[in-house]
């Protein structure tokens, strides 16, 4: 069952973003769901990153995907967020699923496809390690790449998909929403319109939306049967406590 409000990255605005400690904080807030973004490094190992590089997230320099595994390890993630978090280290696939499992919350795993990720091998990678890890009711697999949600679905009739899109929901959004038969259609509120919201809802889709940090501005937007969202900091939301 998908959350009204979903931590974006972990609790990126308490700790630092796709780290275990960000996952701790969703959990120690009360928050149920969060997003989190995948992707490999040059070595093949699955770890949770959004940028295709590692300087803005860490103390080095560099692609993510020339890193082996002992080079990323090598790297400290915290200490750019705040002192408190020196020492973090990059988490893997398996590790943060771990930690996900033992604070019982529920994910949103974003493939991330970058310029140097094939679609159908970062599936590959992901998807038996999630499945087998995950519970069905605690998961939502998630992308802006259709190539690769294809190759979820050929793989798997059930994994919950939700399908992400960029800017602008395209007129036609319901011709990948029939082949993939997702639960949920996510977008960027920016750019929504009425219409668009009231064909998703009206067509049975769960909407969820990115990225929501301006609780007050979205506001107008839940009367349209918004599922939830995905903000940086659902503690700022009026609604977030009678939610939990
Ligand atoms: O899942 C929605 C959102 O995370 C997509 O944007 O760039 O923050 O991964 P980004
Ligand atoms: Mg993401």
């Amino acid at each position: 069952m998908l959350a009204k409000f979903i931590a974006h990255r972990g609790l990126s605005a308490q700790a630092p973003e796709n780290t275990r400690a960000a996952l701790h904080a969703a959990a120690d807030a009360g928050i149920k769901w969060v997003e989190l973004d995948v992707q490999c490094l040059g070595d093949g190992t699955p770890v949770i990153w959004h940028d295709s590089h590692v300087r803005r997230c860490s103390d080095g320099q560099g692609l993510l995907s020339e890193l082996t595994l002992d080079q990323a390890k090598a790297l400290d993630v915290g200490a750019w967020f705040d002192p408190r978090f020196e020492g973090e280290r990059m988490a893997t696939l398996d590790e943060a699923l771990d930690t996900l499992n033992e604070r019982g919350l529920g994910l949103n795993l974003e493939l991330k496809i970058g310029q140097q990720e094939d679609p159908v091998g970062l599936v590959e990678r992901v998807l038996s390690t999630v499945r087998e890890k995950v519970p069905e009711e605690r998961l939502l697999l998630s992308s802006f790449s259709m190539d690769a949600l294809d190759h979820i679905r050929k793989l798997d009739d059930t994994a919950p998909i939700g399908i992400l899109f960029d800017e602008k929901i395209p007129r036609n959004w319901h011709w990948d929403a029939e082949r993939l038969s997702p639960v949920s259609i996510n977008v960027d509120w920016r750019y929504m319109s009425e219409e668009r919201v009231r064909e998703i809802r009206e067509a049975g889709y769960h909407l969820l939306c990115f990225t929501v940090n301006q609780p007050e501005e979205f506001e107008p937007w839940w009367d349209f049967g918004i599922t939830g969202v995905i903000s940086d900091n659902p503690l700022s939301f009026p609604e977030f406590d009678s939610a939990r």
